[in-house]
């Protein structure tokens, strides 16, 4: 499991070691340097309570996810899911418990910012694109506010920044568009083209929030193929309603259920459908 720490990546003009974009695989890295991923897992939620005024949004909320794991959290809503977000990018912070991206970034001492920069992108609902700037330009600008390529390394960078621009047009679905305005995309593709901006990024772990509301059935489908190219390739949490589409995506992998703010249950898509707790959180509703 720990190999790929040993793996030097190239050095730089100054002899240090530099593992930024560009640096290993151009793209996808799933063991970046920085985070001490030498147990398996991502991110570490730990008896996690938010209370607003006494009410508990998270209560006790414990989870795991793997590296290069694609976790799918479903729950009734305000089952806390888009508060467990908020406590993992810093925007809201925990009453109590502990957030651990890696084994040893303490995410409850970090900013929002910080946070970004350690490695963990964010997907809002709404998509947030440049509309006045082409797709094109949206991927390059995304790139650029990556506070870890540095201005000296750009010359260096260039060929490979174009392939990493052109692989994320291609597995965005937006290959034969790269020249269009943002603006007047469809709004699935809007959101295909945000997903490609936090890519740009290289996130070590990747939050979606409802990633395919109100999205057509075909877009929501090839959201799903999306999902699944990254698999593997990205730690990937993915909070979404559409129980075809969390079936398209679990792919026999994890499902959490939030209720109440705590893990209600965890398995196969199968197994908690199957759940007679989980029958009865949606139904009894
Ligand atoms: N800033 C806040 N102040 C007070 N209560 C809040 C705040 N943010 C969230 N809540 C409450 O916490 C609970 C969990 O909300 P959250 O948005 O995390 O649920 P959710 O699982 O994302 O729901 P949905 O599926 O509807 O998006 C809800 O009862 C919500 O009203
Ligand atoms: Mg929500």
């Amino acid at each position: 499991m720990n190999k790929l720490a040993d793996i030097k990546g190239p050095v730089d003009a100054a002899g240090e070691e530099y593992a930024g974009p560009g640096g290993e695989a151009s793209y996808g890295r799933v063991k970046p340097a920085g985070v001490d991923t030498s147990h398996g897992a991502i991110l570490y939620l730990d008896g996690i309570t938010v209370s607003f005024d006494g009410f508990k949004a998270l209560n006790d909320l414990t989870l795991d996810i793997g590296v290069g794991e694609l976790r799918c959290i479903i729950g009734p809503n305000g089952a806390g899911k888009t508060t467990m977000m908020d406590v993992i990018t810093g925007k809201t912070r925990p009453t109590s418990g502990t957030a651990f991206f890696g084994q040893s970034i303490d995410l409850t001492k970090l900013n929002e910012a910080e946070i970004a920069r350690a490695g963990i992108g964010r997907k809002f609902q709404r998509p947030t694109v440049f509309e006045h700037h082409t797709v094109l330009e949206n991927l390059e600008l995304a790139m650029k506010a990556d506070k870890r390529v540095r201005p000296t390394l750009f010359a260096r960078l260039d060929s490979e920044a174009a392939d990493r621009i052109a692989q994320t047009l291609d597995l965005i679905r937006l290959g034969n568009q790269a020249g269009r305005l943002a603006g007047l995309l469809s709004h699935g593709q809007k959101q295909w083209l945000e997903i490609g901006m936090l890519l740009m990024q290289q996130p070590q772990l990747l939050l979606l929030d409802e990633p395919v509301a109100g999205m057509t059935d075909a877009e929501t489908e090839r959201t799903g193929e999306l999902l699944n190219d990254l698999r593997g390739k990205h730690s990937l949490v993915v909070v979404e309603h559409d129980m075809d589409f969390v079936a398209q995506i679990a792919d026999g992998g994890k499902v959490t259920v939030l209720h109440e703010g705590s893990v209600l249950a965890e398995g196969t898509m199968a197994e908690v459908q199957a759940d007679p707790r989980v029958i009865e959180v949606y139904l009894g509703r």
